[in-house]
């Protein structure tokens, strides 16, 4: 079992405040949606929690298992299980997808303390290991061939952009995934797929933070909780059921709730 917890987090973007203090737990075996109107700051909790130097932490924690993942390095959050996938990957031309996961994946596995003698140690997947992880997840995510040449996110769709995202996600087998609107910019058969991926990873051991604007991927992917974002801060919290009175009510319902001193 893992949690992570996020306590009274406020984070400022280029001087700006733009989290005014989150509280969230998270067990793993659970899914969280947070939803949120455009520039709410969603991205910037994602981005806070991996590490992303814009970001500033400007106040409270993130407990990982107990342990503040604010003072650790970006590479130490991804090694010790913690997961982001992109709202907007980035290309890395000149590098294959194969190639990326497997560098990826065999320097998650390096021991940087060594066995106490303080040199790094490296771990690698053995190959064949690696060919057989890789085809097994690119079939449940109905990856097709070419995909793993390519360079990665290089003149891919915004749909393939998500998939590789999903495909990290799964070859990584993270302890904590954060998805930041994976499902944004899918048609229907795309979305579940990705949802699919999604709903395959959860397991005991997995904690999923969902980060979506819409409702419509909830109707795939069933979170145990759904938070509401709205300018840095959780304004509401319950089940699935809030999911659908967004969509009826809209986030303006929210906001003025929210500004009325009512949400
Ligand atoms: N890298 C950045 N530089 C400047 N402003 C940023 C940056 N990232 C986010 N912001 C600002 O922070 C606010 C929240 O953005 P974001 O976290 O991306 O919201 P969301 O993901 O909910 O749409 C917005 O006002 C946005 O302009
Ligand atoms: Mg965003």
């Amino acid at each position: 079992m893992s949690s992570l917890e996020i306590r009274d987090l406020v984070v400022s973007v280029e001087g700006k405040t733009i989290l005014n203090g989150i509280d969230l737990a998270i067990e793993s075996g659970s899914v969280h949606a947070i939803m949120g109107p455009n520039g709410s700051g969603k991205s910037t909790l994602s981005l806070a929690i991996m590490g992303h130097p814009k970001y500033k932490i400007v106040r409270g924690q993130v407990l990982f298992d107990g342990q503040n993942i604010l003072a650790m390095p970006v590479d130490a959050r991804a090694r010790a299980g913690i997961f982001l996938a992109f709202q907007y990957p980035s290309a890395i031309p000149g590098v294959s997808v194969a190639n990326f996961l497997r560098t990826a994946i065999n320097a998650r596995r390096v021991d940087p303390t060594g066995n106490g003698d303080g040199q790094a140690k490296k771990n690698d997947m053995p190959i064949p290991q690696f060919r057989k992880l890789l085809a097994e997840k690119m079939k449940l995510l109905e990856v097709d061939d070419s995909f793993i040449t390519r360079s990665v996110n290089d003149g891919f769709s915004g749909g393939e952009k998500k998939r590789l995202e999903i495909l990290q996600m799964h070859m990584f087998q993270p302890r904590f995934a954060i998805l930041d609107e994976t499902d944004s910019g899918l048609d229907i058969d795309a979305l579940k797929v990705v949802a699919e991926g999604i709903e395959a990873l959860r397991s005991p051991e997995v904690g999923i933070l969902l980060i979506t604007h819409y409702e419509r991927i909830l109707k795939f992917v069933h979170p145990d909780f759904v938070h509401v974002l709205v300018d840095g801060r959780i304004v509401r919290t319950g089940g699935p059921e809030l999911a659908a009175e967004l969509e009826s009510k809209g986030y303006d319902f929210v906001r003025e709730a929210l500004y009325a001193g009512k949400a």
